[in-house]
């Protein structure tokens, strides 16, 4: 199996554009990243930000047939196929519509998951390596990674209850089996020690709105900086 070296981890660089962010959330199914991604979006928007939340694969016309074709495929694609079939959508993505974006100032892009998600599911969980999954990425413009990643950290239990509650097919869980959930939860524990500067590890069990205010004071504190609103004719 490949080495992660220091020297492959330090690539990885966020975009630089002034007055604009990208930021991801992370976490396995029922951590709650859509609801508090749509919370980030509303907040931000009443600071005048451009907000854009992404998906993955996805995003572009060529990214959503890619979507469809790995929803319906009924046979067993390989680990590495899987790695380059996300991080070809994510080129797609990155060229077409996020490096575009960030371009115009005071433009948020939140993806619902992103590189952390490859690292884990193919990387990690399915056996392929995270140094694979990380050598897949390590060219431009797929080695640019958001400025925060925010991995919602819940446990398998929780994972299980909250999937019941939003009523996912009955046997969903079960399909993948627990043991796979606990392999993804050791997973992101492993990729958020690789990035310590970027990925913040938080306690998703706690209340929806406690969560709420945790996230958007970090990202209040990032944006803002120095000042509370953007300052759109300066
Ligand atoms: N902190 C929380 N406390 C209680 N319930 C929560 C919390 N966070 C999310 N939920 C509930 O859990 C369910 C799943 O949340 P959500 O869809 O946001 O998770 P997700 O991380 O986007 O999952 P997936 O990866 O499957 O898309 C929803 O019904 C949501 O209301
Ligand atoms: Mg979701």
């Amino acid at each position: 199996m490949k080495e992660i070296t220091q020297e492959l981890l330090n690539s990885f660089r966020s975009p630089a554009f002034p007055g604009s962010y990208f930021l991801s959330f992370e976490g396995i199914e029922g951590a709650g990243k859509s609801t508090q991604i749509i919370r980030l979006k509303n907040h931000l928007e009443q600071k005048n930000f451009r907000v854009l939340v992404l998906r993955e694969p996805g995003g572009t016309p060529f990214g959503e047939k890619m979507r469809q074709a790995i929803l319906e495929t009924k046979t067993e694609i390989t680990p590495l196929a899987e790695a380059h079939l996300f991080a070809s959508s994510r080129a797609q993505l990155l060229t077409e519509v996020v490096l575009k974006e960030l371009a115009v100032p005071n433009t948020v892009i939140i993806c619902d998951r992103y590189i952390d998600s490859s690292l884990v599911y193919q990387g990690h969980s399915r056996g392929l390596g995270i140094a694979e999954v990380l050598n897949i990425h390590n060219a431009f413009p797929l080695n640019l990674v958001p400025h925060l990643t925010f991995y919602l950290k819940i446990n398998v239990d929780t994972s299980e209850k909250r999937q019941k509650m939003r009523n996912a097919p009955k046997d969903y869980f079960e399909s993948k089996g627990v043991e796979f959930y606990k392999k993804l939860v050791v997973g992101y524990d492993t990729v958020a020690e690789l990035f310590p500067n970027r990925i913040l590890t938080l306690d998703a069990e706690v209340s929806l709105d406690s969560m709420t205010m945790t996230i958007l004071d970090t990202v209040d504190k990032l944006l803002g900086q120095n000042k509370n609103t953007p300052q759109l004719e300066e």
